[in-house]
């Protein structure tokens, strides 16, 4: 029997409620599919932190190194200054675990869910690839004459040759094989005559960040032609990127982007996919270590109450086991999803699902 070590990182506020019941659906997927989940709970978070001081241990990352795949709640306590937990806990998991790679499937499951008019599940169905370790994201930069009226703050983009090219190949990668070859509803037919299966967007800034997204598109031409010529290619500006998403979001199949557009426009596709209740994303070092987490925060006003949505916790438990490939569980866990979303929940807000956090955990772990 296969059998998997699992780090389970359940943060703050809601985030413990809502790792207790992607753990419940875990369980019930191990056992109905044959593989056993040993869990490892860290306590890593806002009260740890308030209570010793300290944000992360500096072992935390080689203990976490141990563990083919972690599942973090949330991230973010109203008693601790917004960005000390954020860069010290997350941020810092994701440099030094080398997670370049954030995925986060945009995936509408019933049209109910979606603010946008005359939108459904055939039309939102796409994932962005968002690179995770570079970008604005690295702290390059700083103050010159802090404090004064001739302060200067800058914040530099990084974007080497070597974390582009590995965030555009595992892009490229991914989409030739989301879809197992089978080509994309939304190619065009002379796309499809020539041999086109999936299109991957480079998702970007060409007409002002002349330097970074150069590199980047650069990169995205020579490697595609050169070794994935069944990937159709395109390019949207990133402002008109969000345009697309609420007028056309059926235009895009897998979008590539660097950290910082990934980070907004994973925001709007979380909203058209029905919220922060639904929204999950790995965090992933294909070839060490990754993170699946919930993207919504910690809701701390919920704390305890029992009424958070638990699915996107539960989801980013699906991509878990995609990833340690006990696929056929995950699919699985998608369809009890999807089943509940459509026929069960009256919402997906918390509050208003119709159903407690345990509940919604209890129907998904039953219904498989
Ligand atoms: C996300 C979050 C984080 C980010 C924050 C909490 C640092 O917004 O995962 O998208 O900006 O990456
Ligand atoms: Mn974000």
């Amino acid at each position: 029997m296969n059998s998997y070590n699992i780090a389970v990182l359940p943060g703050d506020g809601t985030g413990p409620e809502v790792t207790q019941e992607a753990v419940k659906v875990l369980d019930a997927a191990a056992q109905k599919f044959g593989f056993k989940l040993n869990y490892t709970h860290f306590d890593f978070g806002g009260d740890r932190y308030l209570r010793t001081g300290e944000v992360l241990p500096d072992t935390a990352a080689d203990d976490l190194r141990q563990f083919p795949a972690i599942l973090l709640g949330a991230i973010g306590h109203p008693g601790v200054k917004p960005g000390i937990l954020e860069k010290g806990i997350l941020l810092r998991l994701r440099f030094e675990l080398e997670q370049y790679i954030n995925l986060r499937p945009v995936k509408l499951y019933d049209e109910r869910y979606c603010p946008l008019k005359g939108k459904g599940p055939d039309h939102i169905d796409f994932v962005v690839v968002r690179e995770n370790n570079e970008g604005l994201y690295t702290g390059s930069g700083g103050f010159v004459f802090k404090g004064t009226p001739n302060e200067i703050a800058v914040q530099e983009s990084i974007n080497t040759r070597r974390g582009v090219e590995r965030c555009l190949r595992y892009a490229f990668d991914y989409a030739r094989k989301r879809r197992g070859g089978k080509p994309w509803k939304g190619l065009k037919p002379e796309d499809v005559e020539a041999g086109k299966t999936a299109q991957l967007t480079l998702c970007g800034k060409t007409n002002v960040l002349t330097y970074a997204f150069d590199l980047w598109e650069r990169a995205f031409h020579e490697i595609g032609a050169k070794d994935y010529p069944n990937i159709k290619r395109d390019y949207t500006h990133v402002d008109a990127t969000t345009m697309w998403f609420v007028k056309n979001p059926e235009w895009f199949d897998v979008i590539v982007t660097d950290n910082m557009f990934g980070d907004i426009i994973t925001d709007l596709g979380a909203m058209i996919q029905g919220g922060m209740g639904i929204a999950a994303g790995g965090n992933l070092n294909p070839e060490g270590t990754s993170m699946f987490e919930p993207i919504g925060g910690s809701a701390p006003k919920y704390t305890g109450m029992n009424v958070i949505n638990p699915l996107a916790a539960i989801c980013a438990g699906q991509m878990l086991l995609d990833h340690l490939g006990e696929t056929e569980a995950g699919a699985a866990i998608e369809a009890a999803v999807i089943t509940a979303v459509r026929e069960k929940l009256k919402d997906l807000a918390a509050g208003r699902m119709g159903y407690s956090t345990s509940e919604v955990g209890d129907l998904i772990a039953g219904s498989l």
